[in-house]
């Protein structure tokens, strides 16, 4: 992956082409048998992994389900729901738990020759003060207590100081990394369904998912089927939900 220094914001998608695919995107249920090619498959895991993100800690892995046993014990699992019955399968999963590997991977991938001092020091102090909640997230406990003092004299971050942030934290950042692979799946003229409709523990038998791992969604992926899309688009009007200040 190539990074990109310029002083401007560099804008190669022109705004009625990224409506143009966010507009195309809708929830499909029903998909065609053909397999999504692995190199379709590895782009959009690419423009995925190029989601914004908590500190740069990236904190999200994916499994790839293409094996047609392990689709079919899908199924049931997601409790038998036609979007389940996609020729792809990608579980996401948010990682509270793979922050420290995470600021050794950002020095170790660091990509110039010096990793500047400051960030060093950020991943090395900083990070691991602020994602350490302890065992028995004791730490964390110890650390709100801190940071309600600190936060009388001056403004600070008061998150993450439990486990339960923590999962937050990571889901945050999935979830943006979920809506790019969603995108790109589209713009590679891949539906995709979004489900959160699926029996945890009995996926868990089914994919070897991390114990702190948390399955966000199982995303169905296919070309769109017949009577794929079920009811037509429905948002609720702007006005409810924005404030203009
Ligand atoms: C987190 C999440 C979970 C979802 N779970 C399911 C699901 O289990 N089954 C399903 O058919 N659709 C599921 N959906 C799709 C939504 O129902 C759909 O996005 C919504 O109705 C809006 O329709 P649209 O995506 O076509 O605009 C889910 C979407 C999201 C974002």
């Amino acid at each position: 992956m190539t990074s990109f220094p310029t002083d401007e914001t560099p804008n190669t998608a022109s705004p009625a082409a990224l409506r143009a695919l966010i507009e195309s995107r809708r929830a499909v249920r029903r998909f065609t048998s053909e397999p999504v090619p692995d190199e379709v498959i590895r782009d959009c895991l690419e423009l995925a992994v190029l989601a914004p993100n908590s500190c740069n800690l990236q904190p999200w892995s994916f499994q790839v389900v293409r094996d047609p046993a392990l689709l079919a014990q899908l199924h049931p699992v997601c409790m038998g729901q036609n979007a389940a019955r996609a020729p792809l399968i990608i579980a996401v999963l948010a990682r509270p738990d793979t922050w420290r590997q995470a600021c050794r991977n950002i020095i170790e991938y660091w990509p110039e020759a010096e990793v500047p001092a400051r960030v060093r020091s950020f991943y090395s102090k900083t990070a691991p003060f602020q994602y350490n909640q302890g065992p028995l997230g004791l730490f964390g406990l110890l650390k709100r207590q801190l940071v309600r003092l600190a936060g009388l004299r001056k403004a600070l971050m008061r998150t993450p100081n439990s486990r339960a942030d923590m999962r937050l934290w990571a889901v945050k950042s999935t979830a943006l990394a979920a809506e790019n692979l969603i995108l790109a799946f589209q713009s590679h003229g891949y539906a995709t369904c979004p489900m959160e409709g699926f029996d945890e523990v009995r996926l868990r038998r089914v994919l070897d998912i991390p114990r702190q791992a948390m399955p966000i969604m199982l995303l169905a992926v296919g070309r769109q089927g017949e009577k794929g899309i079920y009811n037509p688009r429905l948002r609720f009007p702007l006005e409810q939900q924005v404030t203009w200040l």
